[in-house]
């Protein structure tokens, strides 16, 4: 008898890559469940930019496989793992710094029409992709930048332009490699609201340092430690495990529960502040 399987959009199996002996990922079994935000953990060197680099096929795999939607996928091309609906933020959507941010989502949506001659010609089509890209613009937050040439745009909302042009091509599994770095508070907390927004009716897996933010966005969370899964669960079970307050959490999870009661108390001053 098969058992029933958990709504999965992606899985892997016994994912192993080795570079010249050295493995950096060590047979992983992933299970990416359909609909969540799903976070990637684990200390420099872990091996989380390797597994996004299998999954969108960057690299490939020394033994073992990639399923997206119960479809091995181990063998395809990035481009056509693309067209399936796996896209990594800040990969396609490199933006052009001195366009509009109205012109950057456009172009992202042309992209995803593709290389249609015909497309350019029709002022009806060209309208109707204007309507698309600004409602694009309000959904991640920008629609008053629409004319803003994006060299201008703040850190952060250079990240919410790249989400947008990311949204331009209608991604069914979302993979954000660090979302948040380098970012200050204001940033962090903008991006993270986004992502929280931009999860409803897709899947998002995230490598992400923030423990704060993954305490706030994450379903789920992998804990990865030299290529392998060292555990997994929510939130709260993972970070009460002792094994992973060794390996990596220690001090981190220290610092978030420090930021949180910083928070706390400045939203107390706020409240006795109004
Ligand atoms: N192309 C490569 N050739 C050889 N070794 C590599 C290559 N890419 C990654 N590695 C090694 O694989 C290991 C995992 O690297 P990876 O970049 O996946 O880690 P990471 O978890 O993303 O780390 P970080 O948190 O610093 O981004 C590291 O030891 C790295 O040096
Ligand atoms: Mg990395």
């Amino acid at each position: 008898m098969t058992q029933p399987t958990q709504d999965f959009i992606l899985e892997t199996r016994n994912l192993t890559k080795a570079f010249k002996g050295f493995t950096a990922v060590d047979d992983v079994n992933l299970n990416i469940t359909r609909g969540h935000i799903h976070a990637l953990i684990g200390p420099n060197g872990a091996g989380k930019t390797t597994v996004f680099n299998l999954l969108t096929k960057f690299l490939q795999p020394t033994s073992g496989q990639i399923l997206f939607n119960g479809d091995d996928i181990t063998k395809m091309e990035p481009a056509a793992i693309a067209r399936k609906g796996v896209i990594r933020s800040f990969q396609i959507s490199a933006v052009f710094p001195h366009l509009t941010v109205l012109e950057n989502v456009r172009i992202a949506l042309q992209r995803k029409e593709g290389n249609s001659f015909h497309f350019w010609k029709s002022e009806k089509i060209l309208n109707r992709l204007n309507q698309r890209a600004l409602e694009l613009l309000d959904s991640v937050g920008l629609e008053s930048f629409a004319n803003t040439t994006t060299v201008d745009l703040s850190y952060g909302r250079k990240r919410a332009l790249e989400i947008a042009t990311t949204l331009a091509v209608e991604p069914e599994l979302m993979l954000l490699d660090e979302p948040t770095q380098g970012m200050g508070h204001e940033d962090v907390g903008l991006v993270s609201d986004l992502i929280k927004k931009v999860s409803k009716d897709r899947t998002i897996l995230m490598v992400e340092h923030n423990l704060h933010v993954v305490s706030k966005l994450a379903d789920r969370i992998t804990v990865l430690q030299r290529g392998a899964i060292l555990t997994e669960g929510n939130y709260e079970s993972v970070s009460a495990d002792p094994r992973v307050r060794e390996a990596y959490m220690g001090t981190a999870a220290d610092e978030v529960e420090q930021e949180k009661a910083e928070e706390e108390r400045k939203e107390q001053v706020a409240e006795v502040a109004s």
